[in-house]
């Protein structure tokens, strides 16, 4: 690799990502945030990476005492054995040892040793990345801002010479603006945490793009994961032009061959009709060439859909058990939209998979249901199909509409047009039994068949009839009988 385009990791991949690959080292970077959002913690991830890539790591600290910091760290099950630290917190004897304290007032005399001292203790470790946490401290100890930006210019430019990678964290409020720091960093992250969702974005990086935008963020157990927002390579992905047969010949012939690869396809249909079933037939048909699917579904658990499956022959159980089939129940709630997004992207990225079926854009809308914003959702589904798309992954989208008979619609989510195909599935009144059918309303790539058929769903599987020619009125629930003689098939 070229050496300018080597990145230094910040510990965390999901960050990474964000940023082109990771810090261009040799650099100054800010991290900023309110309290508690996760600043300190980067500073871990980043010095942890940095020993295991060899590099000499230290922390300084101006706030909390290095053994809280220690503690709180080992706790979380952090290897920071091999990280040094400078502590310069008002619990450590550090400050005492510039025996100016005594005879002058604090302001006075201690700004110009603290940071010749923080620059000896650098100069004694010789790292390759500091993390100096807290370093808004400084500016309360110096006498004028003049003096306070003085000092941490010199702090950089000694870095800089050093060769050293530094990361600084900024404590930021509205009464304390952090503008001056960064102005002088070569890149700046910015941690929020509003209303229960934490957000990371990047607001500058010399010398590189980045990816813009909010991208959500997690504190767990484990430190920090961050999910960024999907953006859709435009450069599509090799595959074959093809169309994936369902497996049963008269859904075929409605689809005039099958569904084909890289579509997005929207099943529609009121509750109970047999989506889940038509769909995860796909899926079926794709085990039997040893192609890998995934369903996620929001609804019902992974155990009821496999019985209810295995009980109409469709042996679902088998295909998990192969691992062609990955059936996840996902709670919406637990997740950020960016973070299902990552989810699927990985899996995808990971497992070779052919097809994703996300059972039902509904539940999927309720992980959003903090910005509660369909438009949101509709764009964020939007990406996610294209950027599969593009890998030539097959998309299925089960979408639950609200009427069971009656006037037809087919999606009330807007979600059609990201569709390249849709087939709905529906209720119909037909010789005073309740029966359903089966249609195609679109289609992108190829022709379709017009008339509906009958959709049954038996202990042998899927069962799908003759086109219902000689109905007339389908679409409004009422078909009634028409003469065949009159309309004929010319
Ligand atoms: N074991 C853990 N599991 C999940 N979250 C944790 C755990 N430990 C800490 N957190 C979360 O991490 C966040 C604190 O992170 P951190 O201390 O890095 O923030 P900070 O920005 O440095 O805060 P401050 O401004 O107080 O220094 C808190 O929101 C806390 O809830
Ligand atoms: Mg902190």
């Amino acid at each position: 690799m070229h050496k300018e385009n080597i990145r230094l990791s910040t510990g965390v991949s999901g960050l990474d990502e964000i940023l082109n690959g990771g810090l261009i080292p040799r650099r100054t970077y800010l991290v900023r945030g309110g309290p508690g959002t996760g600043k300190t913690t980067l500073g871990f991830h980043y010095l942890i990476s940095g020993v295991k890539n060899n590099d000499k790591s230290i922390l300084i600290t101006l706030t909390e005492s290095q053994y809280k910091m220690k503690e709180d760290a080992e706790n979380r099950g952090f290897a920071i054995s091999n990280i040094n630290f400078v502590d310069l917190s008002p619990s450590s004897n550090f400050i005492e040892e510039s025996r100016d304290y005594d005879i002058f007032p604090v302001r006075e005399v201690e700004q110009k040793p603290l940071i010749d001292q923080i620059i000896n203790k650098i100069k004694e470790y010789k790292p390759d990345r500091v993390f100096f946490d807290g370093v808004t401290q400084l500016r309360y100890l110096s006498n004028d801002s003049f003096q306070f930006r003085r000092q941490i210019l010199s702090l950089i430019q000694f870095a800089v010479d050093q060769k050293i990678t530094l990361l600084l964290s900024s404590e930021v409020s509205k009464n304390n603006p952090d503008d001056d720091l960064q102005y002088m960093s070569d890149g700046v992250i910015n941690f929020e945490y509003n209303n229960n969702r934490r957000i990371i974005t990047i607001s500058k990086f010399r010398g590189s793009d980045f990816l813009k935008g909010n991208h959500s963020m997690k504190i767990k157990e484990n430190g920090i994961n961050v999910y960024p927002k999907l953006v859709p390579k435009d450069q599509k992905f090799d595959y074959k032009d093809e169309a994936i047969s369902s497996g049963i010949l008269e859904i075929d012939d409605l689809l005039h061959g099958g569904i084909e690869r890289g579509t997005t396809t929207v099943l529609s249909g009121p509750s109970g009709v047999g989506k889940t079933t038509l769909g995860i037939q796909f899926t079926k048909e794709a085990s039997s060439r040893g192609e890998r699917s995934v369903v996620y579904t929001f609804e019902e658990s992974r155990e009821t859909i496999i019985k209810r499956l295995d009980s109409i022959d469709i042996p679902v159980r088998k295909m998990v058990e192969k691992g062609t089939l990955c059936i996840e129940k996902v709670d919406p709630l637990e997740y950020t939209p960016h973070e299902f997004t990552h989810k699927i992207k990985q899996e995808v990225e990971e497992n070779n998979t052919k097809i994703v079926m996300i059972d039902s854009v509904s539940g999927y809308k309720l992980a959003f249901e903090n910005s509660n914003k369909n438009n949101e959702m509709v764009r964020n589904l939007h990406s996610l199909t294209e950027y599969l798309s593009n890998l030539g992954i097959t998309v299925i989208l089960v979408n639950e509409i609200a009427n069971i008979t009656g006037e037809f619609r087919v999606t009330e989510l807007g979600i059609s047009y990201m569709a390249d195909n849709i087939v709905f599935l529906r209720y119909l009144e037909m010789q005073g039994e309740l029966r359903k059918a089966i249609g195609v309303l679109k289609k992108r790539l190829s022709d379709f068949e017009n008339s509906m058929r009958e959709f049954k769903i038996t202990s042998n599987g899927i069962k799908v009839g003759e086109p219902l020619i000689q109905l007339r009125g389908i679409l409004t629930g009422n078909p009634e009988f028409v003469n065949s003689l009159k309309i004929g098939k010319s």
